[in-house]
């Protein structure tokens, strides 16, 4: 194995992994992006935004980074801000699960926990954590890199991320992901459409209003976007075939299945993926042809000790659903 010389180069080349289940005509695939070093692909969005904006000139040394996020991007910021000299302030509200924030700390980043009240124009929490960071950037001689409107973001994916799929699996049929900026799988998703035959499923948490105009709350803190915030210029819904929710229990009790039965440690996005990748070939006629399927596994669970992980979380929320393990029991093998 080659020598590395620095985390860039850490960042991509992640794994794949095959998933057996009892469907022999269908084939289960899963990109390991908690290979990276930060533990999510957001690593590969921190890379792409850092790289353009020092390209550009606009990033210089020793300058304080403003980024709002719901905790990978900012761990993944913090990673690379300490290894390349940057000061790094991640704009985040309580929506965070505290393990990604403690990694932030660890990094040597800061945290503004923002509020409504802060923000003139007002809006949603999201609208205002992004009006804070851009602010912030702004009163302090900083930069706000924008993971949701820079179209550097998804260019980054489709560089990296759909390349390497496509690499790894050129006949995919189909590709699932998760959507949150929408970066990771208009990026990635773009790439493979024009390079092979792929379909696009892109899931969001059930509450989510991506494509609706009506919500409600969800505890899934990485993929989705709140009613009534404004949606990022990064999605390109074009591209997607189908288009699914998936809710807490179903993703929170795929996590816990996974790590308990097959131990791998992924996190919600992930969780999300595996528990509609089941329910969706459940619903698919037998094929004479194997199909293949990629899931995009986004972070590690490591993010959600606190959270899913925590029996006592789960018991208080009333999370616990154990006719979802069964069926999971029953599909992967
Ligand atoms: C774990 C996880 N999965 C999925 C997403 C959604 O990715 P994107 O913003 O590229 O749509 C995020 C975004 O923060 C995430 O942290």
């Amino acid at each position: 194995m080659p020598i590395k010389r620095n985390i860039d180069e850490l960042i991509g080349n992640t794994p794949m992994l095959k998933m057996p289940t009892v469907r022999t005509d269908w084939e289960i695939y899963l990109k390991l992006e908690y290979f990276n070093p930060a533990g999510s692909f957001k690593d590969r969005t921190a890379l792409a935004l850092m790289n353009a904006a020092e390209k550009s000139g606009k990033l210089k040394k020793g300058m304080e980074i403003f980024e709002s996020s719901s905790g990978n991007t900012a761990k993944t910021l913090a990673m690379l801000s300490a290894s390349r000299g940057y000061r790094f302030t991640a704009v985040v509200d309580n929506h965070a699960p505290s393990d990604k924030l403690n990694s932030i700390l660890a990094y040597g980043g800061k945290l503004h926990f923002c509020t409504e009240e802060e923000d003139s124009k007002g809006g949603h929490l999201v609208d205002v954590r992004r009006n804070i960071a851009k602010k912030l950037a702004k009163e302090k001689g900083g930069i706000n890199l924008d993971q949701y409107d820079n179209p550097e973001n998804p260019l980054g994916f489709y560089n990296t991320l759909g390349k390497e799929i496509f690499e790894q699996i050129p006949d995919t049929d189909y590709l699932i992901g998760t959507i949150g900026t929408g970066s990771s799988l208009s990026g990635s998703g773009r790439y493979l459409k024009e390079h092979g035959n792929t379909k696009i499923i892109a899931l969001e948490p059930k509450g989510s209003s991506h494509f609706s105009p009506v919500g409600h709350g969800y505890f899934i803190s990485g993929p989705g976007y709140p009613a009534g915030a404004i949606l990022p210029k990064n999605i390109n819904t074009s591209l997607f075939d189908k288009h699914d929710y998936v809710s807490d229990k179903e993703a929170f009790n795929t996590m816990r299945f996974f790590a308990h039965q097959k131990g791998l440690l992924v996190g919600d996005s992930s969780g999300m993926v595996l528990y509609y990748a089941m329910k969706f070939i459940k619903g698919e006629p037998v094929s004479e042809k194997i199909k293949k399927i990629v899931l995009i596994i986004g972070d590690s669970g490591e993010s959600y000790l606190s959270h899913a992980f925590n029996d006592n979380w789960m018991i208080e929320k009333e999370l616990i659903d154990e006719q979802i393990n069964q069926e999971l029991g029953k599909f992967y093998i």
